[in-house]
């Protein structure tokens, strides 16, 4: 009933908001994430020159160190350092600028031959970190630049980025159409959407209006992203603008030259994207309908809590009051606190003495530490900024064996640090993508991996109130344990199911990993349980293949690279002729022939129906455990003397 009224009232603002298309600049719409999709050249490589060859134009950078002096944003982005500073009432060129803060930033902007207006600076990589013409983009940059928009201008293939390279930045601007000239706009600024804007927010920030940005970006919906770039018209020179004095909170700092804590999954490319614009009063309905179902099922997951209390229960001394301060801190409380009651809450001298202050010897992968506590292993995930108290507060009401164990936690500081169970053998990718001659999995194995995920997803999907997503399954995020159970990790961006109310669903955050992110998905932010299934499909892929669910590799004529999705590989091999010989090729061949090809081949086509591009043509996770029962039970046939502990060794 209150998703009904939701989804009245979220018709009822796209209606008010969505004003007709007209010719002016197409809005990216995330589509620059998408660095080897080339359909959307026309939009990501720049904005179309439709007006005046040349002109003046502003851009904005979020101060961040290294470039946070005049001196430094000026050489990043072929400014003026001392336009700049007056600008933006600095005292000097070389004076620090405080973190986070919105600078302005004058620039010429012209149409280049391509026929997109940009505005050309220079970047000279550094070799501190490892570049891609992504990060580039998106994290130096911030956002005013496209991978895309880098490729097509730079001859140099992504594997050839070299430290001391010099790389053409076409930074994205415009200048005004003889309609906005009309309209009295005189110059576009490329503003960088940050967490919590929506489109009157930045109208306001920049005294222009909410009808003016949604037409200079063609906005359709008022669904905006973060870290996309937006065009803003202004009417005068932003010198007389006052900007809001609490513009909001940008994303934590993406460069700092110390390397920061690895990210968890140092390998996978992650996706993060939010849709931004429903207005303020909508996010309050959202959050009120959230506390109201979290307090109508809490009595339910508190008992599930106490039966897995006796579990939970360590013997280590926990203070609230240490806890309650440092809690304090943290923007997003409520989960935390109704955790208490059945987690241990460690002290974080304790997590230090048991992972020997955080060493490197202990440390798994990523920011994740062994652990030590009362002669038990267990796994230390540190994660820094606030804590993801819906990942703490789902997985404590969640009993299955193939879903990993959250026992306790500590917050210290405005980091978090989660205490889970301790899965000895590591990622289902650790074993999958190795090259090391010992580490194999045998078929049988290969299975029951596949079908204790499935399990797990079932019961996600199936079995408990609300249902969940867990929107982030991959080979990383599914450990084994020493019997080669897999369990399912990695719930920061699980979310619960909101049934039959698709447009709420497109509004909330989301987060992924290229390679399993089904298209609905990255192209509209549909969120449905077959996401999982779509992922869940790949992982499957891999488990067959041994192949990644992306690799890139370089095409032979030219200098481009190639980009290979194991959900688009599947249909060659499984349709047309030779299909055993094509199946045979793409299996891992670390199997070596120990497998039947016949279940292999059922397995493939559960696969490929489970990343179909249309959601409605892939089964449901009920479904796919059907399948994959049937698959288990057969593997043991055809191999009666499999014995589980010599599997292991099969290929070699
Ligand atoms: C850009 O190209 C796509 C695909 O070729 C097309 O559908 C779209 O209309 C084009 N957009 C503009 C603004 O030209
Ligand atoms: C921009 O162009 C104006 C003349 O059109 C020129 O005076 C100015 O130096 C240019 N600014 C930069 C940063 O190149
Ligand atoms: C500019 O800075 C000076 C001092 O540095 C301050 O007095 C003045 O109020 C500032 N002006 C604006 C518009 O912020
Ligand atoms: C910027 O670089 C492009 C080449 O990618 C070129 O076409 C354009 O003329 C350059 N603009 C200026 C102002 O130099
Ligand atoms: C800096 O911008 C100017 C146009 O304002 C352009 O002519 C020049 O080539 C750019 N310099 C670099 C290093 O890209
Ligand atoms: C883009 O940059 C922002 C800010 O540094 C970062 O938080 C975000 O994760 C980046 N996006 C992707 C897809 O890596």
């Amino acid at each position: 009933m209150a998703a009904r009224t939701l989804h009245a009232l979220l018709s009822f603002l796209l209606l008010f908001l969505s004003s007709p298309a007209i010719a002016q600049q197409p809005y990216v719409d995330n589509r620059q994430l998408d660095c080897l999709n080339h359909n959307y050249d026309n939009i990501t490589n720049g904005f179309t020159c439709n007006g005046p060859s040349s002109c003046r134009s502003y851009l904005t950078f979020w101060s961040q160190p290294p470039y946070n002096t005049a001196t430094s944003i000026s050489t990043l982005l072929n400014a003026s350092a001392t336009e700049i500073q007056s600008l933006n009432n600095l005292t000097t060129v070389s004076s620090t600028i405080p973190t986070r803060q919105l600078i302005i930033i004058p620039i010429n902007c012209s149409c280049s031959n391509a026929g997109f207006y940009q505005h050309n600076a220079t970047y000279t990589l550094s070799g501190v970190r490892e570049e891609t013409y992504f990060s580039v983009a998106n994290d130096t940059y911030q956002a005013l630049s496209t991978c895309q928009a880098m490729m097509s201008q730079n001859r140099y293939g992504e594997r050839n980025l070299v430290a001391g390279l010099d790389l053409l930045v076409p930074l994205r601007c415009a200048c005004p159409t003889e309609k906005q000239t009309a309209a009295g706009f005189r110059y576009l600024l490329t503003y960088l959407v940050a967490m919590g804007d929506s489109v009157s927010v930045i109208a306001e920030m920049f005294r222009s209006s909410s009808e003016a940005v949604t037409e200079a970006n063609e906005l359709k919906t008022s669904n905006i992203f973060y870290f996309t770039p937006i065009l803003v018209p202004l009417r005068t020179e932003p010198t007389r603008i006052v900007i809001s004095p609490s513009p909001p909170p940008p994303p934590p700092p993406p460069v700092s030259p110390p390397p920061q804590t690895p990210p968890e999954s140092s390998s996978s490319h992650k996706w993060v994207f939010v849709g931004v614009g429903i207005g303020v009063g909508l996010l309050l309905i959202i959050l009120a309908i959230f506390f109201f179902c979290f307090y109508k099922r809490r009595s339910k997951s508190e008992q599930i809590n106490k039966l897995s209390d006796s579990s939970t229960k360590h013997s280590l001394p926990t203070t609230t009051t240490e806890w309650s301060n440092d809690v304090s801190n943290s923007t997003d409380t409520f989960g935390v606190k109704s955790a208490i009651e059945s987690l241990t809450v460690y002290r974080f001298h304790e997590l230090q003495s048991a992972t020997s202050n955080f060493s490197d010897d202990n440390r798994i992968k990523g920011s994740v530490y062994r652990a030590t506590i009362n002669g038990d292993d267990a796994a230390v995930k540190v994660i820094k900024g606030d804590v993801s108290s819906s990942e703490i507060n789902l997985l404590k009401k969640l009993n299955h064996s193939n879903i990993i164990r959250l026992s306790g936690f500590c917050i210290r500081q405005g980091t978090s640090y989660l205490v889970y169970e301790y899965s000895e053998n590591g990622s289902v990718s650790d074993w999958i993508h190795t090259t090391e001659k010992k580490k194999t999995l045998s078929w049988k194995q290969r299975v029951e991996i596949a079908r204790d995920i499935a399990e797990a997803l079932d019961y996600l999907h199936n079995y408990i109130t609300p249902p969940h997503i867990h929107k982030n399954l991959e080979s990383n995020n599914v450990l084994l344990d020493s019997n080669f159970r897999a369990k399912i990790s990695n719930f920061g961006v699980a979310r619960i199911l909101d049934e039959g109310d698709l447009d709420f669903q497109l509004t909330r955050h989301v987060e992924g990993t290229q390679g399993y992110l089904a298209p609905e998905y990255v192209e509209n932010g549909v969120i449905t349980p077959k996401l999982d299934v779509f992922a869940f499909g790949v992982v499957v892929l891999e488990l067959l293949s041994g192949k990644e669910a992306v690799t890139k590799q370089k095409k032979e004529d030219n200098k481009e690279e190639e980009v290979e999705m194991l959900c688009k590989v599947i249909n060659n091999v499984v349709e047309g002729e030779n299909v055993r010989e094509k199946l045979k090729a793409f299996m891992d061949p670390s199997l070596g022939n120990e497998y039947p090809l016949e279940l292999a081949y059922t397995m493939a086509q559960l696969a490929k129906s489970c990343v179909a591009t249309d959601l409605n043509s892939r089964p449901s996770v009920a479904q796919v455990l059907t399948t994959l029962l049937m698959i288990v039970s057969s593997s043991i046939d055809w191999e009666p003397s499999d014995d589980l502990l010599h599997s292991g060794s099969l290929a070699n």
